[in-house]
């Protein structure tokens, strides 16, 4: 496409973006943190899928709406596509990004305590993306912050910015969310973006599947809570429900939050998905994860159409993107 098309779209969409701001809805955003993806009503998710795809095109060039902003991102824990996405985001938008990926470059490892931490950054940023394994990490930062605080990932609990990856994508690839048979299968105890992508989903009218080995399955707090909007059908196998199911969701099982080494090492390898057991499974099945990917995902399915697992990773640009613009960019 030739760049002045680009940028006249580009110029409708925020034309478009501006014309909803005014009508109160982008308000909502300015300066708000993100903890949980219940924080969001159903018209607020929506609202940030639309934007996200309004940013498909602004990535295409890249914009200066962020001029002079920092994000700082405070990774306590290990990420690639997290850390990266939101930084490429504050980038694509005209941003600046300062932060740490190993703790032990920081001066945490002196025994600062993660108060006094967020007390310092928030001197230097305008907007912090945390990740920490303690769950109520985000909760905490956000009590002492004078910045909005995106949990990007706190322990078991939630990461609320890869539901809505995990949304935009079943909604890009599938063209609606709504009346779809979605099966989430792997580590539904330990994996946060599962309780955050369940919750999510329970905004939608679909049906939820939650597939996992007896000693992996989702707490009961979070299975009333969304069993109370959604139907939803615990089950220990795939292959009962493959050949009606429109998303498949696997995420890995998470080996860093098992308290005792031995109960991981018996469920390792309890499933994999490969293309004998897809043998069955519709035509247009989508499978989906949140990545990094051990060995639940067998490589051959990798050049199958059902896989938009690197797809969904790069639409957590976009979905990003979205998020830091409605913070941040208050001329809307
Ligand atoms: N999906 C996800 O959170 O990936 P990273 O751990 O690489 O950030």
């Amino acid at each position: 496409m030739q760049k002045s098309v680009v940028w006249k779209q580009k110029s409708n969409i925020y034309s478009n973006i501006k014309i909803i701001a005014k009508q109160g809805m982008a308000m909502q955003f300015a300066n708000r943190s993100i903890i949980s993806i219940q924080d969001f009503t159903k018209e607020e998710i929506n609202y940030i899928l639309k934007t996200s795809q309004a940013m498909e095109l602004v990535a295409k060039t890249g914009t200066n709406t962020l001029k002079g902003k920092i994000l700082a991102t405070l990774f306590f824990e290990p990420s690639t596509r997290t850390r990266l996405s939101f930084e490429a985001a504050m980038q694509k938008l005209g941003g600046t990004t300062i932060g740490f990926n190993d703790v032990e470059t920081s001066s945490a490892k002196k025994g600062e305590n993660f108060v006094d931490t967020i007390r310092t950054v928030e001197n230097y940023a305008d907007i912090i993306a945390l990740r920490h394994n303690l769950e109520g990490a985000a909760v905490v930062a956000k009590e002492y912050s004078k910045v909005p605080i995106i949990n990007s990932g706190t322990g078991a609990q939630e990461h609320p910015t890869q539901a809505l990856i995990d949304l935009y994508t079943i909604q890009k690839e599938k063209h609606q969310i709504d009346n779809l048979k979605i099966a989430i299968i792997g580590d539904l105890r330990y994996g946060r973006t599962v309780h955050s992508l369940a919750r999510a989903l329970a905004n939608y009218n679909v049906e939820l599947f939650l597939i996992s080995p007896d000693a992996l399955r989702i707490q009961k707090n979070i299975l009333k809570e969304i069993k109370n909007k959604i139907s939803v059908t615990e089950k220990q196998n795939v292959e009962d429900i493959l050949p009606k199911i429109d998303v498949l969701y696997v995420t890995r099982i998470q080996r860093e939050r098992f308290p005792d080494p031995t109960e991981y090492a018996k469920l390792k390898g309890a499933y994999r998905i490969d293309q004998k057991i897809l043998k069955t499974a519709k035509k247009d099945l989508i499978i989906l994860h949140p990545l990094p990917r051990i060995d639940e995902i067998a490589s051959e399915i990798d050049q199958t159409p059902h896989a938009r697992y690197f797809q969904q990773v790069g639409n957590g640009l976009f979905v990003r993107m979205a998020i830091l613009s409605l913070i941040l960019d208050t001329t809307k």
